[in-house]
């Protein structure tokens, strides 16, 4: 149930005066989320107060407390006019708790839905407070991607199994994709694709895309789409002709044909999601035709449906070390600047925060500030691929807002990264956030009680941005844990501690995650990074160490971004201490602003992330009976596991810098083991 436990309160008499006692979901069709809004409320009411309340559909007067929920319209046509409800856009909604009826009115049904929700989340926080207020997401797109393969494994999920797909098939019992459905909608989430980017063109078999129908048809009522992630060469390697070419009349066709066969199966299909030529997938560069054109063929066959198709981009090729001016990193810009323009209204660039690849720390993509007339997201990463893969405690809030707040300087004017994806800065109808979950059939969900909160404050800061990462965390801790004020404290801190200790003791300065890149990107292998042709390179040797990103004597990336950040980033001087790696390549002795040298700031770091992370479990231990057994031991075996690992962490990074510098740490500490 994640966040959706609804955990049985007490009920004063203050509090029993103030539960409905009828719950009325306006006009509302079975299947329809309005309708599911009036049952989650009878259900919650229930789980929460104990309290059995009757549903009703049609009438508006009643002669009791009352909680009434449909959209706006309906209201007006039923009830008659309301005064005070500020314009709704997008999936938003108007909550009024201030009468003896609170009305929870939505811009469509999703939004009313979203509000029954937020008014579940108050009465289950036992929050009670006289509220108005209006609220409309900052952007269209807030999906979700589920890295799930058709034989049931999750490309880097950490929950087990996948919920949708076994053996090649949908599974029969989707009881779990309802419940994620209903996690989905409570975080206002309106999309979410079931298969892997690196995709397998069997989920196109009639059979198939009848299974994907009744996942939809789960999704459905709590206002979620379904899209799908498509495999570029599938015309060729399922559909038998023998070419993918993006212009060729025969592929187009096919394309058309198949997509319209979806949307028998889906009518309300959000749209595609495409990885093309990208780490050996397929994609229209093969027959020399752009990827605004292979995305675009897309677009084509869904716009007769109102689908959108997310174009991811995440392009590069491998590259040669020993070229000092090669640089992944530049990759992105170098595909997609010139195809400014050129996609269809109905793409949408999708772009990982960063240049590289979800690291634990990373300047913003500058692809962001070079598509003028692009529509646009943003892909995070809730699934913790190279951040402990949810056996370490990482709160990822922190880290995406050094992204979303970063103000690109666009034509020396502000603008923040959160404003160009969610497509107000140019103006753009489309635009938004994808994070990649990997949900599996763990009854954690994510692998680990803790990591959910990540979900959860995806949900919200796809919504809204700007909202607080300690705030949002602390909702989720009460809606979890309950309101125990030293459970609240412990947990409060334990997560807010997570990411800055977890980049201590695995990479520093923007150095990277110095996991092993080559296979499983967990654990301290700082030897991988270098020497392929991967490029998420270190270029580490006995004197020095960083990537020198400028333009005057480097790879030239730090001119991607526009010209007041291109020269913050040039200048070592003005370069942060914490991404003075990733753009220049310095001696270990050089001083930081912090007065450290490169190489005492490692060893310090490593020692006090460890550090951290032993007392992040001393923390939750100090709850010891405060919470459940089963959660208890649970998270205590995952934070036993991380204080264990991060001394590995430690010991390995420190020793391995120690052994390639030499340089003595000044407390004696490293290479004494
Ligand atoms: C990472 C990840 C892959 C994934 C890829 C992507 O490289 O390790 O498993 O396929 O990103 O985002 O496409």
């Amino acid at each position: 149930a994640g966040w959706l436990r609804h955990a049985s309160l007490s009920c004063s008499h203050q509090c029993q005066s103030k539960l409905p006692a009828n719950i009325i979901a306006l006009n509302a069709t079975e299947s329809s989320p309005v309708y599911t809004a009036g049952i989650e409320l009878q259900q919650g009411l229930k789980g929460i107060y104990g309290s059995h309340v009757d549903i009703s559909h049609d009438k508006c007067q009643t002669p009791s407390a009352a909680v009434i929920v449909g959209t706006l319209e309906q209201y007006r046509k039923t009830c008659g006019s309301l005064k005070d409800v500020p314009d709704l856009d997008g999936d938003g909604f108007w909550i009024d708790t201030k009468d003896t009826v609170v009305h929870i009115l939505g811009s469509n049904e999703k939004g009313a839905l979203y509000g029954a929700f937020e008014y579940l989340s108050m009465l289950a926080q036992g929050n009670f407070s006289e509220v108005a207020y209006a609220t409309n997401p900052v952007a269209p797109i807030r999906w979700v991607n589920e890295w799930d393969n058709m034989d049931g494994s999750i490309e880097r999920g950490y929950g087990g199994p996948s919920i949708f797909f076994k053996d090649g098939a949908i599974v029969e019992d989707l009881t779990r994709v309802k419940q994620y459905a209903r996690l989905l909608a409570s975080i206002r989430v309106n999309a979410v694709v079931v298969n892997n980017v690196n995709a397998n063109a069997t989920l196109l078999t009639t059979e198939n895309l009848e299974g994907l129908g009744r996942i939809a048809d789960v999704f459905r009522p709590y206002g979620v789409q379904v899209g799908v992630s498509l495999n570029y060469a599938s015309p060729e390697t399922f559909g038998g002709l023998d070419t993918f070419d993006p212009l060729d009349a025969s592929v187009i066709k096919w394309w058309t044909n198949i997509t319209d066969q979806i949307y028998e199966h889906v009518p309300d299909l959000a749209g595609y999601l495409v990885k093309a030529n990208s780490e050996g997938q397929p994609g229209p560069l093969t027959y020399n035709r752009t990827l605004a054109e292979g995305a675009n063929l897309f677009a084509n066959a869904l716009q007769p449906h109102g689908g959108i198709v997310m174009f991811r981009a995440f392009v590069y090729d491998q590259l040669n070390e020993t070229n000092w001016t090669a640089d992944r990193a530049k990759a992105a810009v170098e595909f997609f600047k010139e195809l400014d323009g050129k996609f269809d209204e109905n793409v949408v660039v999708q772009i990982k925060y960063g240049p590289i690849d979800f690291q634990v720390r990373e300047p913003v993509s500058p692809l962001f500030a070079n598509l003028f007339n692009t529509s646009t997201a943003i892909e995070l990463q809730v699934t913790q691929e190279y951040l402990g893969q949810q056996s370490h405690l990482v709160y990822l809030p922190p880290l995406w807002k050094t992204i979303l707040d970063f103000d690109l300087r666009i034509d020396h004017k502000a603008s923040l990264t959160r404003d160009v994806y969610s497509g107000k800065h140019f103006n753009r109808k489309l635009g938004g956030s994808a994070a990649v979950v990997n949900v599996g059939t763990n009854t954690t969900w994510l692998g680990s009680h803790l990591a959910m909160s990540n979900l959860y404050a995806y949900g919200r800061l796809a919504w809204d941005p700007t909202d607080d990462p300690k705030g949002m965390l602390q909702d989720w801790i009460r809606l979890t844990f309950g309101f125990d004020e030293k459970v609240l404290d412990a947990i409060t801190q334990m997560s807010m501690e997570s990411w800055p200790a977890y980049e201590n003791y695995s990479g520093n300065l923007g150095i990277q995650t110095l996991t092993d890149i080559l296979y499983t990107h967990y654990g301290p292998n700082p030897a991988s990074q270098d020497d392929n042709g991967w490029g998420q390179w270190t270029r580490a040797d006995r004197t020095s160490i960083g990537m020198d990103r400028t333009v005057s004597n480097g790879t030239g990336y730090s001119g991607q971004y526009p010209d007041e950040i291109a020269a913050m980033y040039e200048d070592i001087d003005t370069t942060p201490d914490n991404l003075l790696l990733w753009f220049h390549h310095v001696n270990y002795t050089h001083q930081l602003h912090s007065g450290k040298t490169v190489i005492q700031h490692f060893y310090d770091a490593h020692y006090s992330g460890a550090e951290t992370a032993q007392y992040l479990l001393a923390q939750w231990q100090s709850l010891k009976g405060k919470i459940d057994e089963e959660r208890y031991e649970h998270v205590v075996r995952r934070l036993e596991y991380q204080a264990g690992h991060s001394i590995i962490w430690r010991d390995a990074i420190n020793d391995f810098y120690h052994n390639l510098s030499g340089i003595p740490d000044q407390f004696k500490r490293v290479g004494r083991h």
